[in-house]
């Protein structure tokens, strides 16, 4: 089965997107790894790490005794990933190495491998994680991060233009073939990849308030997937009016007093047989 064409592109727009979405998601990230029992001195690997926000991460929880290695098929954000650990005091223990995931052919075993908002752009994301499942130890740990966005919750009071958007963000992903739900098909991403039943928690996103994140968040994804929007006639950049779409979110929002519900952020582990 082919991939799907990465719906978010590799544009400098995306690469600055996917840092600030970084900064939104670190805490959960954290958690999730910390629970999973991610630790000091262990060996990582970071499957599709992009910017290097999720490598950086495992490196500041494994420390200098540890060691992580990030993989992505996107050489420029791999470039700037290094300047990013150099900058970080870190580059003596990450490492990264352009590959596609299915290709990843690592000599020694890890303790964990890991993963955020990667397994929903594979074309058969249990096939993927049974290929990885097998570089990692017995006792050894597999961990992701992963987000369901398939459903708008609706608001209240309903919020029409955030609630538009929304669905036009998910309605891409899904017509492109990556499941906008894909969080909550991890258990049996797991079960078909011949693995245990995942521990899985998760996290929600609340926004609505003045300044709140969710609207530069929200407004820079559908920036980032005006091409795919275009192209399957959801919508237009001219329509949606992306320069202000942030800012007219936030007025709804704040006029009506609506809480909005963002994407459900599931962590999803297991220490491997
Ligand atoms: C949404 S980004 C997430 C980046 C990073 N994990 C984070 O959370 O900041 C997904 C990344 O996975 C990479 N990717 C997806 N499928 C891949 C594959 N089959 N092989 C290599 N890289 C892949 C993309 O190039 C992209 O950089």
């Amino acid at each position: 089965m082919a991939a799907p064409e990465y719906v978010l592109g590799y544009s400098e727009q995306e690469q600055k997107r996917l840092m600030k979405q970084a900064s939104i998601l670190r805490g959960w990230t954290e958690r999730f790894f910390r629970a999973a029992g991610l630790a000091k001195g262990m060996r990582v690997l970071d499957l599709g790490c992009g910017m290097g926000d999720v490598s950086l991460l495992a490196a500041d929880m494994v420390g200098p005794a540890g060691e992580v290695l990030g993989v992505d098929r996107d050489a420029a954000a791999l470039g700037l990933a290094r300047e990013r650990a150099a900058q970080n005091g870190c580059a003596g223990y990450i490492s990264f190495q352009q590959n596609n995931l299915e290709e990843i052919r690592p000599g020694e075993l890890f303790d964990a491998v890991v993963g955020r908002y990667v397994l929903l752009y594979q074309a058969d994301p249990a096939a993927t994680l049974r290929h990885v499942a097998s570089m990692v130890r017995p006792g050894g740990r597999l961990i992701f991060h992963e987000l369901d966005f398939g459903t708008v919750v609706p608001p209240w009071p309903e919020a029409p233009l955030w609630m538009e958007v929304y669905s036009i963000m998910s309605e891409a992903f899904r017509r492109g073939g990556n499941p906008p739900d894909f969080g909550r098909r991890l258990a049996r991403t797991f079960l078909d990849a011949g693995l245990p039943w995942p521990t899985i928690q998760a996290e929600i996103p609340v926004g609505g308030e003045p300044g709140s994140y969710v609207y530069g968040w929200v407004a820079d994804t559908v920036r980032s997937l005006i091409p795919r929007i275009e192209q399957l006639g959801l919508s237009t950049a001219a329509e949606l009016q992306i320069e202000t779409l942030a800012a007219r979110m936030e007025a709804e929002a704040v006029a009506l007093g609506a809480q909005l519900i963002g994407p459900t952020q599931f962590g999803a582990w297991v220490v491997k047989p």
